[in-house]
Order: C-alpha cells, then sequence, then structure tokens
C-alpha cells in the first residue's frame, strides 16, 4: 500500500497550512494510501537541523538516510520509506519556516552523493509536493519579492527523489481576530473575503493534489 507522510512546518496545527495539508491527506486516503501527519513543532520534538555528523558519508555505512539521534531520528525512516511526502510551510521572512528547513536539511544532505554527484543516494523514489501559505497576494507579488527564487528553490528541492510540484496559497487570514491586533498594513475585509472564496479552492486543490500524488 502506498504511504504517504505529511510534515507540517508551521507552529499552529490547526491554520492555513496545517488544514491544506490535511485535506491533501484525505485526497491521499481516498486514493487509497495510508497516511500520517507529522508536526515538526511538536513541544515534545527535540531536533536541531544537520549537525554535520557525517554519518551518512561514512564509508560502509548506512547512505541515504539521516541516523542523528534525536527526535526526528524516527521521522527521517518514515519520510525515506514513504511514497509520497508532502511538506508544508507558511513564508517566515521570506523563507520556509526554520522548521521546515531543519528537516530539508536532514532530509536532503544524506541523499548527496559525495563519490558521484550525479547520482544520488534514493533509498526509496517518492512523488512529493510542497504546499506553501503566505500573506503575500498573488503569484506576480511573489514573484516581485524574488520567493519564486528564495522559496521555490527549496521546494524543488524534493524533486531529487522524483516528480514533485508546488501548491500555493496566497493572503492567508492570519489572526483568529484581526480587532485584537496592530494590523494597520493589512486589508482584514479583504482577507475575510479571500478567506470566504480563494481558500476554499485552495483546500480543493489540495485535496486533488494528495489523490494525484498516490494514483500516480
Ligand atoms: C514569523 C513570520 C514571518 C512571516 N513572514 C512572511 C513573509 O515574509 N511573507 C509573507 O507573505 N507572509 C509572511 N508571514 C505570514 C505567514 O506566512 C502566513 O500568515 C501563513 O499563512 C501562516 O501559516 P499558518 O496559518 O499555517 O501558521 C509571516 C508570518 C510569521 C509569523
Amino acid at each position: 500500500m502506498t504511504k504517504a507522510l505529511f510534515i507540517n512546518g508551521s507552529p499552529r496545527k490547526n491554520a492555513n497550512t496545517a488544514q491544506l495539508l490535511k485535506r491533501a491527506m484525505e485526497g491521499a486516503t481516498e486514493a487509497g494510501a495510508t497516511v500520517e501527519m507529522v508536526n515538526l513543532y511538536e513541544r515534545s520534538l527535540n531536533y536541531k537541523g544537520c549537525m554535520s555528523c557525517f554519518a551518512c558519508k561514512v564509508k560502509g555505512g548506512r547512505k541515504g538516510v539521516c541516523s542523528f539521534p534525536d527526535d526526528l531520528k524516527p521521522i527521517m525512516e518514515k519520510a525515506v520509506d514513504a511514497d509520497v511526502l508532502v511538506c508544508g510551510s507558511p513564508i517566515y521572512c521570506g523563507y520556509p519556516s526554520a522548521g521546515l528547513r531543519a528537516f530539508m536539511e536532514r532530509l536532503i544532505f544524506p541523499a548527496v552523493n559525495y563519490s558521484d554527484f550525479g547520482h544520488p543516494v534514493i533509498n526509496k523514489p517518492k512523488r512529493s509536493a510542497t504546499i506553501f501559505t503566505m500573506n503575500c497576494p498573488n503569484m506576480q507579488i511573489y514573484k516581485d519579492n524574488a520567493y519564486d527564487i528564495l522559496m521555490d528553490t527549496n521546494a524543488q528541492q524534493l524533486g531529487m527523489f522524483g516528480p514533485t510540484e508546488i501548491l500555493y496559497s496566497f493572503d492567508t487570514y492570519q489572526f483568529g481576530d484581526y480587532s485584537r491586533y496592530d494590523t494597520a498594513m493589512l486589508d482584514e475585509g479583504r482577507k475575510a473575503e479571500v478567506r470566504r472564496t480563494q481558500f476554499p479552492q485552495d483546500l480543493e486543490r489540495a485535496y486533488e493534489l494528495g489523490k494525484r500524488l498516490v494514483i500516480g
């Protein structure tokens, strides 16, 4: 059975990124996969990015998977074993969240083959996708901010494991109650409208994405 792993790189377990991931998970389930979600910001998860231990490069050692002994180790095993991997992250200061970046370092570096750059160590090919959520209102401004380079380059690294794609969710509703916060630069009315009209479409695109990744 297809194993699909969903990685939430938002600290919030039920906000925009998580909701899209959950919908993608529903699509993957509908298509027959076994699914699991990992919240990287779970307080019980203590980990950092790559610790430069080089265990993944030791001669005769196990290649292609990060074996650094911390709370991410079992998750890295699952990520390597997954047939489908979906990572989600908000844009934080122009980049994917630090939590997702740490996960990505631990996933990507073991696959980099120092003996032959042209042939990464792929234990299991996988279809993958990245879901990005953001205040940024549309693709034109996304590009104006160079997010198509800063963000997409990160997502495209998953392409070393097989076909990968990106789902963008623009202009997300950030706060439960905008009136509690200093948000003069944000148009709450428009945000609410986008939440009502665009976000449900993004959820449906996430559902279709989850299904498509499993069906292949
Ligand atoms: C620390 C921080 C930095 C952010 N930086 C950006 C940014 O650079 N560009 C942007 O469009 N949105 C930015 N945002 C907004 C979030 O990307 C957006 O609200 C996102 O949908 C939040 O995801 P979540 O609801 O899953 O937590 C930032 C939010 C936070 C908390």
